[in-house]
């Protein structure tokens, strides 16, 4: 039902007005966050993440609609790409919509992706890590990868999502974690993110809100999950919350931006620029 009512919004003009409103070359926001950490090893100062999520293949996002994203996530000459989750909408095969945009993120040190509750819909979430595994993108699913600069390593633990993952197991992610190295989690839902602090990370990065894709007032019942804020603190942990790029229900957003975040990690105190 919902998925038809999808497909009839996207025939009717709704497609191309999400595609040119949000998705062209600068109708998204590009959101810069800087995360101190202390003690930082040298060889991560400057360290930067671009962090996609909630892409949504289907009605209103196809083959092509990403160009702009890579370009700019290219241009930028990141050092990673972490993907928090929902790459699909109503069905695994949407997967395949991506493939050719996503196959052309060059970041100097790889794709990282967690898995999001739409990805799972009809069982499918083989089929969308396997489609990303044939495109170099590692999926964490309670699984960690470290990257050595050989001055200091950053691990990223991820896991499945918290609704519909079966076994959500954050020991096994955080299995490959060595005493020094900097910890980032990837969690596609942010409701826990302050008992993932409790573990010591110094970043957990997380999408699943949409940033409620329409803003409406309080009073107004909201059909999106609730969004928690943009970048939050729990102790010596940073939240980073995007608002993601894609759209479910309606091909619009009402103050809540797509975006791409661009995550610099910096030493406490210091005066990197970002
Ligand atoms: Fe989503």
């Amino acid at each position: 039902m919902q998925r038809r009512f999808e497909w009839t919004l996207a025939s009717l003009g709704g497609y191309r007005f999400y595609q040119s409103r949000y998705l062209s070359a600068g109708g998204f926001l590009v959101r810069h966050e800087r995360v101190e950490v202390d003690q930082l090893p040298k060889g991560l100062n400057g360290f930067r993440i671009a962090h996609l999520s909630d892409l949504h293949a289907g009605a209103f996002m196809r083959e092509g609609d990403l160009r702009h994203v890579v370009a700019c996530v290219n241009e930028l000459d990141v050092d990673i790409v972490a993907l928090t989750g929902d790459y699909v909408t109503h069905e695994s095969k949407e997967i395949h919509r991506l493939a050719s945009d996503l196959g052309a993120l060059q970041p100097r040190r790889g794709c990282y992706a967690v898995l999001g509750n739409h990805d799972y819909y009809g069982q499918g979430q083989d089929e969308v890590a396997a489609l990303f595994e044939s495109i170099d993108i590692d999926v964490l699913r309670n699984r960690g990868a470290r990257i050595d600069t050989g001055d200091g390593a950053l691990h990223l633990s991820g896991i499945e999502d918290l609704s519909e993952g079966q076994r959500i197991d954050p020991q096994a992610a955080r299995a490959s974690l060595r005493a020094d190295d900097v910890e980032v989690f990837l969690c596609h839902n942010p409701a826990k993110a302050h008992r993932i602090a409790e573990i010591g990370c110094a970043l957990v990065l997380c999408g699943h809100t949409h940033g409620e894709q329409i803003v409406v007032p309080k009073s107004i019942p909201r059909p999106f999950p609730r969004h928690p804020g943009e970048r939050l603190e729990f102790g010596s942990t940073t939240a980073i919350i995007s608002r993601g790029l894609g759209a479910v229900g309606l091909p619009m957003r009402f103050r809540a931006p797509a975006e791409v975040v661009i995550v610099t990690l910096g030493e406490t105190g210091s005066s990197l620029e970002v």
